[in-house]
């Protein structure tokens, strides 16, 4: 035989008693019990306990078993077997157990700080919490290009290399381009817009990099960005997109990822009931409703993590805010005759904060350049971008959505750093 079965495979019981089946792994946990070694082997699908017996391999394989530390990577041989104590229910009996490679002492154990299992980040990507929000990351991913797709819309590969700014200097990342100023993108937003003339509807996921100075449990400062960009396309009609398009992921994780959810204490039914449409709330009526609950924000301020706590502790389902006040927005958005921009945030239920951020594009030329002449911005470095307002201009819309937050969302963690295998926060570059 010389295939190999993923641990998942037997645990589901695609085996019957007695088949002989072949794994490979690294060594999850283990036990001695006299002449017995309880090896648990973990691959990519799952774990599964190998029970090693003394005179059942050979005495090499039991010595082996018995010596090999956690994280050892082994082959292990043998037959399936029904058994209730054992983890998942079925227990692999050995006839053969090869030791690939001998760990060192693995430095990770029970109890250990935040610290130090970020400094060991890349051995601790090992553990099944980990393993398991990485594999929703992957559906949300997936299911994102999936959606896209259906719906006719371009991958696309903007840069991240840039020279222009859309979301303000405070935190921008500078870097010396021979010579030049240049930075790491914020957003991809602004090329998106280039892209619409001739492709329509666009998206991309790209890293997007903030300095952003606080340390909080929403904050990156590398992040995957997924942003979506139509021509044509009206506020309504993209938020119409964007509520259709996290309901679509919600199901994919609930459906395809029930095993890892229920590895992060994720109630899959919450996610199973997020439907489209969602609650629509404009920012003045938000401010009265934090008002009557007891917040001390007024007209003009942006919501803290409080705030959106507060405002979204009662919904079972992320929650728009639209028209926030002009002022308080980038030179981009699309201002309304009233003063408001016509543009939205989704909050995600229960305080965990901003998912995506987006509008109607401004198509008035001269406001454009007035806006940005007031942010202190060199309109120079904005030719190319005034220039689509100069050739064939039409109405257009579009979003970004933080891939961490959603993440984070759909697997109910309390802190964004769990949502990537090596987080780049203020203090933190390494491993
Ligand atoms: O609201 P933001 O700043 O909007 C933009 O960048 C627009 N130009 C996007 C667009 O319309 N194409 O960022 C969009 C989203 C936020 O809603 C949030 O989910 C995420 O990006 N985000 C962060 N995620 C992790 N760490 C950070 N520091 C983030 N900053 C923003
Ligand atoms: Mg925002």
């Amino acid at each position: 035989m010389s295939t190999f079965s993923s641990i998942s495979s037997v645990i589901e019981g695609n085996f019957n008693e007695g088949d002989p089946v072949k794994i490979r792994g690294w060594i999850y946990r283990s036990r001695q019990q006299g002449k017995l070694n309880f090896v648990v082997v973990r691959d990519a699908s799952g774990i599964i306990q190998c029970a090693v017996k003394k005179g059942a391999v050979k005495d090499k394989h039991f010595e082996d078993a018995t010596k090999a530390l956690l994280e050892s990577a082994v082959i292990v041989e043998g037959t399936v077997k029904k058994d209730g104590r054992a983890p998942g229910g079925w227990e692999l009996q050995a006839k053969e157990f090869d030791v690939l490679h001998f760990s060192e002492i693995f430095p990770i154990s029970r109890d250990q700080s935040t610290e130090f299992l970020l400094d060991v980040r890349h051995l601790w990507l090992r553990s099944r919490e980990l393993t398991a929000v990485m594999k929703v990351k992957a559906t949300i991913l997936a299911g994102i290009r999936e959606f896209c797709a259906k719906e006719g819309y371009f991958e696309t590969t903007p840069p991240i290399l840039t020279s222009s700014a859309a979301e303000g200097g405070s935190t921008l990342f500078e870097l010396d381009y021979f010579g030049q100023k240049a930075f790491l993108s914020q957003s991809a937003q602004l090329h998106l817009e280039a892209l619409i003339f001739s492709l329509e509807k666009v998206y991309a996921i790209t890293p997007s990099f903030r300095a952003e100075k606080s340390r909080t449990t929403k904050h990156l400062t590398e992040y995957w960005h997924f942003e979506g960009e139509a021509a044509h396309c009206t506020h309504d009609e993209i938020m119409d997109f964007e509520e259709r398009l996290v309901e679509y992921v919600c199901h994919k994780a609930a459906k395809e990822n029930r095993k890892d959810l229920e590895i992060l204490g994720r109630d899959t039914k919450e996610l199973e009931n997020v439907k489209a449409p969602f609650e629509k709330i404009k920012y003045a009526d938000a401010v009265k409703i934090l008002q009557k609950k007891g917040a001390k924000c007024k007209e003009g301020d942006d919501f803290g993590a409080d705030e959106e706590k507060l405002l979204t502790d009662d919904f079972a389902q992320p929650v728009f805010v639209t028209n926030f006040p002009a002022k308080m927005k980038p030179f981009y958005m699309k201002e309304n005759e009233d003063g408001t921009a016509n543009n939205h945030d989704l909050l995600a239920p229960k305080g965990f904060g901003e998912m995506i951020g987006g509008s109607e594009r401004e198509t008035d030329l001269k406001l454009i350049e007035r806006k940005l002449k007031k942010a202190g911005e060199n309109t120079k470095n904005y030719e190319w971008y005034l220039d689509l307002r100069r050739f064939g201009s039409v109405q257009h819309s579009g979003f970004g959505l933080g891939v961490e937050r959603l993440t984070r969302w759909i697997c109910g963690l309390e802190h964004i750093r769990d949502t990537t295998p090596f987080p780049r926060v203020i203090n933190r570059a390494y491993p």
